[in-house]
């Protein structure tokens, strides 16, 4: 028997029924529908964790014509959502009313309603530990309050970035609980195995604040517990990226995640400690890089900073380290990146101490103003951001610190730091002015460099921020 919902989707552009995929469809009644069910338009798509991931990838489907249903914890999120409110600077308020208006995406903390989803897909956190240890409690949790729901035939994905080994070890056997079986198989792609529902890893690639690759553009990896839930995933994602790339195992497409973002930690690292000794040798390493960088193969750049910050780079290759113990294996390249890039932001204060001690100033007692405090350019983020180490190494030295950042006029209480009584100073000619240093240690394009070194009695920069500013430039330290 095919269901209405089923038989709906298997009409093909002129009306008639594509035979082929009925016969499939029947075939495979194990699992209720077949993974071409998830090449068709109106799938409900469920997506858990309405963040950095999950909100930008539930307005991707929207945009295809898909009926997504956010689920997230926050009340205070998702009535924001519903009401066609952004609270992600690069994410537009608009976008959320369009699709809300349109009845493409709503948000909820109704989790019950996860048994009327299609496909359901997983962005929740995935941070460390306070011994620096991996936090799966957002994935248990998720799975746990997907399990009581779980229908034959449904699609479950996560998308959180992990250790391989996360969803046939931690997700499967919380999913299975009920009965419903999704049998591990790693066989080849076309291979048909009966399931009962589909379960795969897709690693999110997001670059929050990238205007050259948003999520439309950049590839997905995609990885199945078995070969069908594979293709269920693949045809999913089809419809939202301009190429989908199949690999063998969620194993495989768990570490191809991890692969991305230790490349990027190690060679942050690598540059990281060739500025220190460029620093002692008298060369400046952003005119090698740049140099180096004219090579047109086998080369590319990546830049020195304050340390590492954001969700992924400093807390991600822990995952693997972690994991790889169980192997016996040490993960020499990915310990020692974290000690250089750990050791970053301890660099520029005592840089900072330097640059004041030669103006015959200590740090105690100095007025010292911070610029940005996200993690990065351009962005409202500041998880993990060497910024806030700077704060708080800076206020522990006894200087009086003051911030300023466009993306945020306030702090909040974090996990680690409470800076909730600082706000953003204004950055007149006269504020500048009053502070014995100016630190830069987040280069948003917004700043006015040369308004700032004409003011500053000292100017540190950490990102070569001021390499186009000519005046003043005696007032200027790179660390
Ligand atoms: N931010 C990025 O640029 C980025 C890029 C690639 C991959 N990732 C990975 O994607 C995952 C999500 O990251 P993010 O940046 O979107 O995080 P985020 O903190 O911005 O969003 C997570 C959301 O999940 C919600 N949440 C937490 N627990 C929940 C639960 N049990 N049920 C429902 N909702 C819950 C939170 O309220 C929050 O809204 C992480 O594994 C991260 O490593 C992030």
């Amino acid at each position: 028997m095919l269901c209405l919902r089923c038989a709906q989707r298997l009409l093909v552009g002129d009306g008639k029924v594509d035979f082929m995929a009925q016969l499939m469809e029947t075939e495979s009644m194990a699992t209720g529908r077949t993974p071409e069910f998830f090449s068709g338009k109106e799938l409900k798509i469920g997506i858990i964790g309405c963040g950095y991931v999950g909100l930008p990838l539930a307005l991707r489907f929207a945009d295809v014509s898909q009926q997504v249903t956010g689920f997230d914890l926050d009340k205070t999120k998702v009535e924001k959502l519903n009401a066609g409110s952004s609270y992600i600077q690069h994410i537009s308020s608009e976008r959320i009313r369009e699709q809300v208006k349109r009845k493409r995406f709503r948000a909820t903390t109704d989790f019950a309603k996860l048994r009327d989803m299609d496909a359901v897909l997983i962005c929740v956190p995935t941070p460390l530990d306070e011994r620096r240890e991996p936090d799966l409690s957002y994935v248990k949790e998720t799975a746990e309050a997907i399990a009581p729901h779980l229908q034959k035939g449904q699609l479950i994905v996560l998308e959180s970035t992990t250790y391989p080994g996360t969803t046939d070890e931690l997700v499967l056997p919380i999913l299975e609980q009920g009965g419903l079986r999704c049998p591990l198989d790693s066989g080849s792609r076309g291979k048909e195995v009966k399931t009962d529902f589909y379960l795969a890893f897709s690693p999110e690639r997001e670059d929050p604040g990238n205007k050259q690759y948003g999520l439309a553009q950049i590839p997905k990896v995609v990885g199945g517990i078995n070969p069908p839930s594979g293709r269920a995933a693949a045809n999913m994602y089809a419809q939202i990226v301009s190429k989908v790339v199949p690999v063998s195992s969620t194993r495989a497409a768990e570490m191809v995640k991890l692969l991305e973002n230790i490349f990027r930690c190690v060679n942050i690292a690598l540059v990281n400690e060739l500025k220190l000794l460029s620093l002692r040798m008298g060369l400046d390493i952003w005119e090698v890089i740049d140099s180096a960088a004219t090579k047109p193969f086998g080369f590319m750049p990546f830049y020195p900073g304050p340390g590492l910050g954001g969700h992924c780079i400093p807390v991600d290759p822990y995952y693997l380290s972690w994991k790889a113990r169980e192997f016996d294996f040490a993960a020499r390249f990915i310990e020692l990146a974290g000690e250089i890039n750990t050791e970053m932001p301890y660099h520029i204060v005592r840089s900072v101490g330097a640059a004041l001690n030669d103006r015959e100033k200590s740090v105690k007692g100095s007025k010292v103003l911070l610029l940005g405090v996200a993690y990065k350019k351009d962005v409202d983020d500041l998880r993990e951001s060497p910024s806030l180490k700077m704060l708080e190494l800076l206020t522990e030295r006894g200087a009086d610190v003051d911030y300023n950042d466009p993306y945020f006029r306030a702090l909040h209480k974090m996990r680690h730091y409470d800076f909730s009584h600082k706000r953003s100073v204004d950055l007149t000619p006269e504020a500048i002015a009053s502070y014995d240093c100016v630190l830069i240690a987040t280069d948003h394009s917004s700043y006015d460099y040369e308004l700032i070194v004409k003011n500053a009695k000292l100017v540190v920069d950490t990102r070569n921020a001021t390499r186009r500013v000519k005046a003043g430039r005696e007032k200027i330290v790179q660390c």
